[in-house]
């Protein structure tokens, strides 16, 4: 009895049952098949302008003027600042120092004793007696503190090491050697008092007192 093998037909046609691969027309079997068609990119789907031709470009995106405009401003803003910087540096810093010269009102602007409505704006004192009126400079003269009027105690008090002055600014108790300063004082053509803070009366320490000198004080 023949087995089933033996009893396959002579004439059996054996087919190939792989995927069948399309090559363009003209390419010969076994040949490599060409890469599969992909999309042109931007740059290459572009279309060539021809020489003359107007070509149309695509409008920016706002985003990107925007950004633009932030950068060039923030540029011209340093240039800006940059240049005002240049600027400062040719102008002499002694214009915007305050003046040491300056108008405090007439004589009878002020009662007898002290008046300190000066103290923050120039840091002096207004001293007014029977017979004359005089500017105390209101720093201390053991280390430049500036003191407090004691008005209930009538004296000034030193914050810093407790030097007491009398309300004529002279010295009686703590480390301070000496009297404070006065400033030069004058009349101007208006009646008004000029005082000039680089222009200091001192009274040293076992020297004469300058406090009678002419521009010391303003004789009432
Ligand atoms: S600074 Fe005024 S007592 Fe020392």
């Amino acid at each position: 009895m023949d087995s089933p093998t033996d009893q396959a037909p002579a004439d059996k046609v054996v087919t190939d049952t792989s995927p069948q691969v399309e090559t363009p027309g003209g390419t010969p079997p076994g040949a490599k098949p060409a890469p599969p068609k992909t999309p042109l990119t931007a740059a290459a789907a572009r279309p060539v302008a021809k020489p003359g031709a107007v070509v149309e470009s695509t409008p920016d995106p706002p985003v990107n003027k925007m950004r633009r405009r932030i950068i060039w401003s923030a540029i011209a803003a340093s240039l800006v600042a940059y240049f005002l910087m240049f600027l400062r540096f040719f102008l002499p810093r002694s214009i915007l120092e305050p003046s040491s010269t300056f108008r405090i009102g007439s004589p009878g602007d002020y009662a007898l004793g002290v008046d300190t409505k000066w103290q923050q704006q120039y840091r002096i004192w207004v001293t007014k007696t029977s017979d004359r009126l005089f500017v105390i400079y209101a720093v201390c003269t053991h280390l430049g503190c500036t003191p407090d009027w004691k008005a209930s105690e009538n004296k000034f008090k030193c914050p810093c090491h407790g030097s007491g002055y009398d309300s004529e600014g002279v010295n009686f108790e703590g480390p301070a050697p000496r009297p404070m300063d006065r400033a030069h004082v004058e009349l101007d053509a208006e009646g008004q008092i000029q005082v000039d803070l680089a222009r200091l009366y001192a009274w040293p320490k076992g020297e004469a007192n300058k406090f009678d000198e002419k521009g010391a004080y303003i004789p009432l």
